[in-house]
Order: C-alpha cells, then sequence, then structure tokens
C-alpha cells in the first residue's frame, strides 16, 4: 500500500492521537499478570499493541473488547498463566518482543517467540542477557541475540541488580516484569533515565516501586492488583501533526489529551529551543494513575536550529523521523548526537532518512551516532519509500505536505502499526484529501 501526497496550502483545527504505544502494551501485560479484572480505556488498536494482546490470550488470559480502545482483561495472577500452544508472532513490535520476553521469563513453561522481517534483525541480547542471569533459559537464533527464541523461564527469579549499557525502557520494563516472581527485590541502573510507564503503571496496580533517582528504580516483588487504565494520546503520534502544524505556512493545530509524561517530552524541550510557538495546556486531574495529559498547539513560524545530544535523547527518541524534517527548514544546521540507537529500531533510521530524504531534494549529513541537518531547505516531490518503518512513512508523508509536487511514499501499510488513523487525521486538518492511499 502506497501513500500519495500532495503539497497543501493550509493545515489548522484540533485533534486527538490515539493511545499511547507503550502505555497500552504495559497495560495489556500488567493487567494479564494482576489479580481480578483491569479496564483500559483508549487502548491503540494499532498492529502492535493488538499483538501483545494476543500473546497474552495464547497465554490463557481472557481478554473482552467492551468498545473502541476499550478492554477488559481477566488478570491470571502471577502464577495463573498457561504455556502457550504456539508460537508466538510479535509482528513488527519491538516492545511485544522484549517485554514479553520478560514477562515469561519468571513463568515456569516454555515460550516460542518470533517477528517479522525487520524484528528479526532486531537486536534481543540486550533482555536475553539480564533475564538470563536472573535464571531463564534462553536460546534462539545469534546466539539467543535474535528471534526467533525459546524462553523457559526460571520457577522463581533470582534478584538482581542490573546495571543496563543502553538508556531503553524495554530492557529495564522486561527486567521488572521478570522481577515480579523473583526471590527479593530487583534494581536497574541505567546511564540516563528512559521513559518510566512501567514504573509508573506497576505502582497504580499496587506494586512497590522505589526511585531513588531518576536513573535507578527498584521493585519489590509482589501480587498486582486489577485497576482501571485510562491511556493518553501518544506523544510520539502527535509529533507528526505538530511538525505538520509548524511547517505548513499559516497553520494552527491544537492535539488534545496528548500524554505528557516528562520521561517522553523531549520532542517539547527541543521546539521550545527552536523558538517554537508552542502552548502547553495541562488538563487538570488527567493523572489520577500516574500519566499526565495536556492539550498541544503550535503554529507555523520561523524556527532556529539546534543540537539535541546526551539525557534528551532517550526522552525524544521516536520522534527524530519528524524532527529531521522539521530541522531541514529552520534556519541553520541541527545536529543529533548520541542516538546510535536510532540504527536499530524498526529500520536503520539515520541511514533510511538520509537516503529517503535525499531523493526529496534535502540533505542530511549521517554521522555514526546521529546526523546533521541544515536548515532553510526545500523538500521536492519524489517516490521515496518508507522500508518498512511506520515512523518514517509518517515523516515523508509530513514532509511531502510541503514539498514542490506530488510525493509517493511506498510501503506505507506499516503506519498501521500505530497510527492507525494518521490519514483521516492529517486529512481532516487540511480540510482536503491531501494524503490518498493506493493499494
Ligand atoms: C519503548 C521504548 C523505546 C521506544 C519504543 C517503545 C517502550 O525503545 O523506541 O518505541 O515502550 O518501552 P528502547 O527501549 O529500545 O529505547
Amino acid at each position: 500500500m502506497n501513500f500519495r501526497v500532495r503539497p497543501v496550502r493550509r493545515l489548522s483545527g484540533e485533534c486527538e492521537v490515539p493511545g499511547d504505544k507503550s502505555i497500552s502494551h504495559r497495560a495489556a501485560l500488567l493487567g494479564a499478570l494482576a489479580e481480578g479484572p483491569t479496564e483500559v480505556q483508549g487502548y491503540l488498536e494499532g498492529e502492535d499493541c493488538l499483538r501483545t494482546i494476543t500473546a497474552i490470550q495464547m497465554m490463557g488470559v481472557d481478554v473482552t473488547k467492551k468498545g473502541p480502545g476499550h478492554y477488559r482483561i481477566a488478570g491470571a495472577g502471577l502464577g495463573g498463566l498457561v504455556e502457550p500452544a504456539d508460537i508466538i508472532d510479535c509482528g513488527n513490535s519491538g516492545t511485544t518482543a522484549r517485554l514479553l520476553v520478560g514477562f515469561v521469563a519468571g513463568q515456569p513453561f516454555w515460550t516460542l517467540l518470533t517477528g517479522d522481517e525487520s524484528l528479526r534483525r532486531r537486536p534481543m541480547k540486550r533482555v536475553a542477557e539480564p533475564l538470563t542471569r536472573m535464571g531463564a533459559t534462553i536460546v534462539g537464533r545469534s546466539d539467543g541475540g535474535r528471534l526467533p527464541l525459546a524462553v523457559r523461564g526460571a520457577e522463581r527469579p533470582r534478584a538482581i541488580a542490573y546495571d543496563t549499557p543502553i538508556a531503553s525502557a524495554q530492557v529495564k520494563s522486561a527486567i521488572l516484569l521478570a522481577g515480579l516472581r523473583a526471590d527479593g527485590p530487583v534494581t536497574v541502573r541505567e546511564p540516563a533515565p528512559s521513559r518510566d510507564h512501567s514504573e509508573v503503571m506497576l505502582r497504580a496496580f499496587g506494586v512497590r516501586v522505589e526511585r531513588p533517582d531518576a536513573r535507578t528504580v527498584t521493585l519489590h516483588p509482589g501480587p498486582l492488583r486489577g485497576t482501571a487504565i485510562q491511556v493518553p494520546g501518544d506523544i510520539s503520534s502527535a509529533a507528526f501533526v505538530l511538525v505538520a502544524g509548524l511547517i505548513v505556512p499559516g497553520a494552527r493545530v491544537t492535539v488534545r489529551r496528548v500524554g505528557v509524561n516528562p520521561t517522553r517530552t523531549g520532542l517539547l524541550d527541543v521546539l521550545a529551543s527552536m523558538h517554537a510557538p508552542l502552548t502547553i495546556d495541562a488538563q487538570r486531574g488527567s493523572d489520577a494513575s500516574g500519566e499526565p495529559m495536556a492539550s498541544l498547539t503550535v503554529s507555523a513560524g520561523p524556527l532556529e536550529a539546534t543540537t539535541v545530544a546526551g539525557a534528551v535523547i532517550p526522552r525524544l527518541i521516536d520522534e527524530v523521523p519528524a524532527l529531521a524534517v522539521l530541522a531541514a527548514t529552520a534556519r541553520g544546521t541541527t545536529e543529533i548526537r548520541d542516538a546510535t540507537e536510532l540504527r536499530v529500531k524498526e529500520s536503520d533510521r539515520i541511514a533510511v532518512l538520509g537516503r529517503e530524504l535525499s531523493k526529496m531534494g534535502v540533505r542530511i549529513e549521517e554521522r555514526p551516532d546521529g546526523m546533521a541537518i541544515p536548515g532553510g531547505q526545500r523538500f521536492r516531490g519524489a517516490r521515496v519509500v518508507s522500508a518498512g518503518d511506520h515512523r518514517m512513512a509518517m515523516a515523508l508523508a509530513v514532509a511531502g505536505l510541503v514539498a514542490d509536487g506530488e510525493t509517493l511514499i511506498e510501503d506505507a501499510a506499516c503506519v498501521q502499526t500505530s497510527f492507525p488513523t494518521f490519514v483521516d487525521t492529517l486529512n481532516a486538518l487540511v480540510g482536503g484529501d491531501a494524503i490518498t492511499v493506493e493499494r
């Protein structure tokens, strides 16, 4: 499936974006392990998060769909899961795969996991290594470092204190999930704070979680109590709408009910440093379960280049494709550093951004750990490919909205993984068919 994108003259209005991908995965997994039912509203019904629901169903968890994005998960308790009768296919979803390895690392049965071509290339040693130390047996391709993997959970995982070499919420969360059945407290220390949705949600489920500092978390094993979870809109999806609102001349757009957990709002800090006209209207009382929400409004205006490096990187890692498009229109050269992780996302985003944006006449200097993006560039309509990466498809589509001429984005079906309403949302703001889907 392809997107055909025509340049637009206007973009304005208000919208919402689908539920946060990270929070949705965690709601399904923690709901499955809880005693008693969990009601989730605003669950992201994209392919990635639906894979997680299928996975827990395969382990005997009863899930009832009660309406759009509304699920009731009958918790099985920490000891109530059953061995899945077939291989779990995680599709394109790194979060499903890595969190599940941790989820089953404390379950005394075998689980087989695989994924699509992109996911089978992505590194799994980062979770296999600490979970093996906790007592799980993990075997598979590349010496247990690539899917397909087979996991035999430990009867009782060993308590560990683990220093992760990379700031990754997936690694941290996999260890915490395994730690729920451990024989003592489990501590994870990161080089920089990654998103803390697991910690926030574990507390909402009644688990004792300590945070001595922003880089360290200690979980005390114990039962989870089913609860109600309201999933906020995904700031990583909102990013594409916000960038469109910043680069289409005369645009003004508001995205309502966006999750603004401080471990996720690096993009907003960067927009402020670029002097973007941005207002953040915090929604009062929206953080009952610990996840704050806000309405975000931007309007188009001249932007200054900036440097994006260090501890902000994990706080905006998924927003770099959108940010690269924005930076190409700013004044001056934007530098993105310390972002080697971009090379092991759904695609090698450094290489793919450089290659595909160059087809649109935009030059990016690739670096091993990031890129330099000269500003003041104009996009030219072209034929580009997403490389099967949802965020690349959406970033290229946003660039197409301000290109000279039409842009064709091949292999755009992947947008279903995280933002199934992307095309309709942008077309509604444009007031026409700026993006058409060709099958
Ligand atoms: C996620 C963590 C990030 C992010 C991914 C979702 C999560 O990955 O890129 O889209 O839900 O924990 P890493 O943990 O590998 O940085």
